[in-house]
């Protein structure tokens, strides 16, 4: 029985992973993929998916721009990691392909509505999914599963110390999203790292399979590797919305979750785009945490803590053989 996704995303070079492992997938059917600002502008993404999606020798998923700016703050780039076209500065060429016509809001709506149970995968800012609840509400219980790379459950950022890329460009979209009633399912940014990511033995093992997907999942994130080995010191291949797809292509890879209330830090600047987690259930505790009991009704969001890695890297190896 196959699965309907629908997939957002700021297109750069883990997101291009993602999208192949989606597109892989034997039972995952993609309705539409929507594109986001963020990593780079709404162009350089929708032309990024339109791209990859033609890579893969997908010819009927239709991609929709969506929006070119977060709902209130000024866009920030990340092409200082990815690069300036997002994919590594390969230079691909432009794709065959144009967008579909219309706004990714409307679509997503229409998407979501034609295809009730259908399961959202969010691997941008949530700036077009907030945009479309503000406007459908209703959307929100016809979705089975909404898979958010974003946030970290442990507090440790990527772009600040408190807060994640994906949450932090977007914060007011991100609280939108949190407190809409979706089901959502976060996977944050820790779960790609550490033992998660491709060991430079594992990216030759890549290379050796001598695939098209192959190589391009090396060359695509040669900016990403360069920019991991500048913070980290590590020769590492981090590939945050890979491991947010598969999570949501077989839920059982993540081994570890719990629900709780998630809050997302829209004021401070220190701490902006920060998710706190209600791990000891604050909210419902009567004492001292006003702030946290209306929260309580919302604590609609399963937090993933640990993943299956083994099983992570096999279905990431299998996608791109
Ligand atoms: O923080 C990681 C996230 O930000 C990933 O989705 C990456 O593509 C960037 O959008
Ligand atoms: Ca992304």
């Amino acid at each position: 029985m196959t699965r309907a996704f629908l997939i957002d995303t700021d297109t750069a070079s883990d997101d291009a992973v993602a999208l192949i492992m989606a597109a892989h997938a034997p039972d995952v059917d993609i309705k539409a993929v929507t594109i986001v600002s963020g990593n780079v502008s709404v162009e350089q993404g929708t032309r990024n998916a339109l791209y990859t999606l033609e890579l893969c020798g997908v010819q009927d998923v239709p991609v929709y721009v969506g929006a070119d700016r977060p709902l209130l703050r000024e866009a920030e780039r990340a092409e200082w990691f990815h690069g300036a076209d997002g994919m590594g500065n390969q230079n691909y060429a432009a794709p065959k392909g144009q967008p579909a016509p219309g706004h990714a809001v409307p679509a997503i709506i229409e998407t979501i509505k034609a295809n009730p149970g259908i399961v959202l995968v969010t691997l941008g800012p949530l700036t077009n999914i907030a945009l479309a609840l503000a406007q459908a509400p209703e959307i929100a219980p016809l979705v089975s599963r909404c898979v958010v790379m974003g946030g970290t459950a442990w507090a440790v950022g990527n772009v600040t110390p408190a807060a994640e890329f994906n949450v932090w460009q977007d914060p007011e979209a991100a609280q939108i999203m949190f407190r809409s009633g979706l089901p959502v399912e976060m996977v944050g940014w820790e779960l790609c790292r550490f033992g998660a990511g491709l060991t430079p033995d594992e990216m030759a093992q890549l290379r050796q399979m001598n695939t098209e997907r192959g190589h391009f999942t090396i060359d695509c994130n040669q900016s990403a590797i360069e920019a991991i080995r500048v913070q980290s010191g590590a020769i590492s291949l981090e590939l945050p919305d890979p491991v947010a797809m598969a999570v949501a292509i077989d839920p059982t890879i993540c081994t570890r979750k719990s629900r709780h209330a998630v809050e997302v830090e829209t004021h401070s600047e220190l701490t902006r785009g920060m998710t706190v987690i209600d791990q000891l259930d604050n909210a419902g505790d009567e004492r001292n945490y006003p702030l946290w009991k209306p929260v309580l009704e919302r604590a609609n969001i399963t937090v993933c803590w640990e993943i299956d890695v083994p099983r992570w890297k096999a279905m990431l190896v299998e996608a791109l053989r």
